[in-house]
C-alpha cells in the first residue's frame, strides 16, 4: 500500500485491483469512507471510477461474487482530482517494476516502432458510428496489457533486417486478433477480471464483448490486406481459425478426464500458440528472409507460446493472485483440465478418479476439494513435472533461434523464453 496524502486519496492493491479511498489520511479515509463502499471494488480507469459491489452468496471463486457494476463519476475531478488520479498508474508501474523483464527490454528497444504500433491500434479501434465500439476497446486497450505478441512481430522483422513500415501493420493485426479473442474468452469463462480491470463483458454485457471482438477481426484483416502480401494473409487467416478451433476444442475437451496431455498440447498450440507463431513468423516473411530463417521463427512462436500458457496454467495453481490477478485455483473451479490435473488423472488410484470425476466431469463441488486436489498434485509431483515440461519448451524456443541471424534482439528473445515460463504474471 503507499499513500498520497497530499493528493488526497490513498491506493491499496487488493487482489490487484485498485482500492482507492478518496481523503485526506489513508486510515481516517477507510474508517471515514461509507460503509456501503466497504466491501465493494473500486476501480480507477482514466476519468472513471468503477464500483462493483459484491453478490452475496456467490458460491462459485471470488470473482463470481462480483454481482454488479456500476460506472460512476465519468468526468470524475475535472478540477484538481483527474491528474492525481492519472498519475495514479505511473505509481503502480513503479511500485511493481523495479528491474526490467525481458519483454520490457524488448519495449525498450523497439520503442519507436512500439509506439507507432500503439498510434494504429488508437487510431483503427474506432468507430464512427457506434460509440459502443470506442469505449469497449479503450477499456481494454488502454489497460495496457504486455504488448507481447506484437512486440514479437517487430523483433522479427527488425532481426531480419527489415527496414519498411509494413510490420508496424502486422503487428497491429496481431495485437487486433489478440484483443478480439480476450474479448470472447472472457465471455466464454465468465471471467470478471482482465489486465487488472473488470472485464467488458461485466461492465457491458457479453453481446457486446462478442460484437466488439466480431469488429476487431474485421478490423485486424483490413489491416494486413494492407500490406499487400497474399503469403501474410494466409498465415494471419489459419493462425485465426487454429485459435477459435483451440478454444473449441477446450469447451468440449476440458471437463472430459479421458482429454489427456495430447489434446491438452492441440489445446494451448491453438488457443495461444497460434498467435505467437503466426506473429513471429510474419516479421521474418514481411523482411523476406529465408525459408530457414522463415521456418526458425515460426518454431520459436510455437515454442514460446506453448511454454507460455502452460506457465499460465502453473500460475493458476501455484501464482499468488496478487500478481497474477486471478484467483488461485479458478481452472479447478471451472473445471478446466490442465497439465498438472491431466498428469494427477493419468496416475490416479480408484478413490482418487471418484474424486476427479465428481469435481471435474460433474462439476460438483464442495468446500475443501481445492485443497484436496492440491494434495492430489503434490502426492505425483505434477505441479513440478508441469514446470519442467514449460522449461522444455522454453529451451526448444531457445534452440530454434540458433538459425537466426546473431543480432541484439535474438539474445532478448532468448531471455524473454526463459521469462515466459518463471514469470509471475
Ligand atoms: C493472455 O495473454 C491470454 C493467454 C494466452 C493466457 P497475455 O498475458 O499476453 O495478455 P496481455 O495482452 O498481456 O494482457
Ligand atoms: C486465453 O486463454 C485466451 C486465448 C488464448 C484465446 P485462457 O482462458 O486460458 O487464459 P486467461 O486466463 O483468460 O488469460
Ligand atoms: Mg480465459
Ligand atoms: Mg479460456
Amino acid at each position: 500500500m503507499h499513500s498520497s496524502a497530499q493528493r488526497d486519496f490513498i491506493v491499496a492493491h487488493h487482489h490487484q485491483r485498485i482500492l482507492v479511498v478518496i481523503g485526506s489520511h489513508h486510515q481516517a479515509a477507510r474508517e471515514n469512507s461509507d460503509p456501503a463502499f466497504q466491501d465493494a471494488h473500486i476501480y480507477v480507469h482514466l476519468k472513471a471510477v468503477y464500483i462493483l459491489t459484491l453478490k452475496k452468496g456467490g458460491g462459485k471463486g471470488h470473482d463470481r461474487r462480483i454481482g454488479a457494476a456500476q460506472k460512476l463519476f465519468h468526468e470524475i475531478g475535472s478540477k484538481g482530482k483527474a491528474p492525481a488520479l492519472s498519475s495514479l498508474a505511473s505509481g503502480k508501474v513503479m511500485d511493481q517494476v523495479m528491474t526490467r523483464k525481458p519483454h520490457e527490454m524488448l519495449a525498450a528497444t523497439l520503442s519507436q516502432e512500439l509506439d507507432a504500433v500503439n498510434v494504429l491500434i488508437r487510431t483503427r479501434m474506432a468507430s464512427q458510428h457506434a460509440p459502443r465500439i470506442p469505449e469497449v476497446t479503450a477499456h481494454l486497450v488502454e489497460a495496457g496489457g504486455k504488448r507481447l505478441r506484437p512486440m514479437l512481430t517487430l523483433a522479427a522483422a527488425r532481426m531480419c533486417g527489415y527496414e519498411g513500415d509494413h510490420h508496424l501493420k502486422l503487428a497491429a493485426t496481431v495485437e487486433f486478433i489478440h484483443t478480439a479473442t480476450l474479448l470472447h474468452d472472457d465471455v466464454v469463462d465468465e471471467s470478471a477480471q482482465r489486465r487488472g480491470r473488470p472485464t467488458a463483458n461485466l461492465l457491458w454485457d457479453n453481446k457486446s464483448s462478442v460484437l466488439v471482438g466480431d469488429y476487431l477481426f474485421a478490423r485486424s484483416f483490413q489491416l494486413m490486406v494492407e500490406t499487400g502480401s497474399l503469403r501474410v494473409l494466409d498465415i494471419l487467416a489459419n493462425a485465426s481459425a487454429t485459435i477459435a478451433e483451440g478454444e473449441v476444442l477446450q469447451m468440449t475437451a476440458a471437463s472430459n478426464l479421458k482429454t489427456g496431455e495430447d489434446i491438452y498440447l492441440q489445446v494451448v498450440r491453438g488457443k495461444t500458440a497460434a498467435l505467437f507463431s503466426a506473429a513471429t513468423e510474419v516479421g521474418g516473411v514481411i523482411a523476406g528472409a529465408s525459408e530457414a530463417q522463415v521456418k526458425a521463427l515460426f518454431d520459436y512462436g510455437d515454442a514460446l507460446g506453448i511454454a507460455f500458457q502452460i506457465a499460465d496454467d502453473l500460475l493458476d495453481y501455484q501464482g499468488d493472485s496478487k500478481a497474477t490477478g486471478k484467483n488461485v485455483g479458478d481452472d479447478f473451479r471451472e473445471r478446466k483440465l490442465t497439465l498438472p490435473v491431466i498428469k494427477a488423472v493419468a496416475q490416479a488410484t480408484d478413490e482418487e478418479r471418484a474424486f476427479w470425476t465428481r469435481t471435474i466431469e460433474k462439476g460438483k463441488q464442495e468446500d475443501d476439494d481445492l485443497e484436496q486436489a492440491l494434495a492430489l498434485m503434490a502426492k505425483y509431483g505434477t505441479l513440478e513435472a508441469t514446470r519442467e515440461d514449460a522449461n522444455a519448451w522454453a529451451a526448444k524456443a531457445k534452440a530454434a533461434l540458433d538459425a537466426l541471424p546473431d543480432h541484439e534482439i535474438r539474445s532478448m528473445l532468448r531471455d524473454l523464453a526463459d521469462y515466459v515460463v518463471s514469470r509471475l504474471n
